[in-house]
């Protein structure tokens, strides 16, 4: 077997580059050098056979062939428009909040899918009043398989209680991504396209009085607009789903943006009394 001891210093920084690219769990005991040749009669077996060569050619090399043709039709790239299409018709076929969660859980056409633990689908109370709509899971939310449940979620449960908000009794909370993009990267418009398919219906079925769009990715995804976040945020738009119906939708700034600018948690202040405000005329508090 090679040697595969590393210097210290090397060891470390592969470490924290895996870290970087979303893997920071020890899974198994031994580690499995993906990277090392089956030992060569495995591998004349394993997928090739060999052609039987014809007499007049016997000295020619010998091509290779599958064994078998590959049972089905080559899968569709993970970058394809039929992919959205797909999440839009699955998503539509689903009546209510469980069938769309089991659909979503079923869905095997994001890339995200394959690196995450956990799909994260929702948490609160499903038909509560105010729908939070965040980014995408993070390593806390793609363990526990709960949006918001890391530090950024700890502060949004907090800043809800303020104006006597909870996610026990009259919170919804999910995100634009059902999946945590490996090492937090921004997900592709792709990823974000298929998932969105799935969260417009989520809106639609789970009825809110009114959705608050955490965050500028967030926004921009669900008003398809690309106008920035601090534009946005503290004005209510009018969010226009597939079935007809249209809720009120308030831009305001990510929880984790907050974390790091306290100082726009002011701002943040205004936007949550605003909900409460709208809330009230809307007959709903
Ligand atoms: N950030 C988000 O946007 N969503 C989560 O669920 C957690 C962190």
């Amino acid at each position: 077997m090679s040697d595969l001891s590393l210097a210290p210093d090397t060891a470390a920084a592969l470490l924290r580059w895996y870290v970087d690219q979303g893997l920071d769990e020890a899974i198994g005991e031994e580690a499995i050098d993906r990277f090392a040749l089956p030992p060569p009669a495995a591998a004349a077996t394993a997928s090739v056979t060999p052609m039987a060569a014809p007499a007049a050619t016997a000295a020619a090399p010998t091509p290779i062939r599958p064994a078998s043709p590959p049972p089905q039709r080559a899968p569709i790239p993970l970058e394809s428009p039929q992919l959205v299409e797909d999440a839009c018709e699955v998503a539509r076929r689903a009546t209510n909040v469980a069938e769309l969660e089991a659909a979503v859980r079923a869905f095997e056409g994001c890339a995200l899918k394959r690196t995450a633990k956990n799909t994260v689908f929702a948490d609160g109370v499903v038909g509560a009043p105010v729908m939070i709509v965040g980014e995408a899971p993070g390593a806390d939310e793609d363990r526990l398989g709960k949006p918001f449940v890391g530090v950024s979620g700890q502060l949004m449960d907090r800043m809800f209680d303020a104006i006597g908000m909870s996610r026990e009794r009259d919170l919804y909370i999910t995100n634009i991504l059902f999946w945590r993009p490996p090492g937090n990267r921004t997900p592709t418009l792709a990823e974000q396209a298929i998932c969105l398919a799935f969260t417009r219906r989520h809106i639609e079925l789970a009825k809110p009085k009114l959705v608050v769009l955490a965050g500028g990715t967030a926004v921009k995804a669900v008003l398809d607009t690309t106008e920035g976040i601090t534009r946005l945020r503290g004005k209510w738009a009018t969010l226009r789903l597939d079935d007809g119906s249209e809720v009120p939708a308030l831009p305001t700034f990510h929880p984790a943006y907050l974390l790091r600018t306290p100082a726009s948690k002011r701002q943040s202040w205004w936007d949550l009394l605003s909900v409460d405000k709208k809330l009230k005329e809307l007959g709903a508090k």
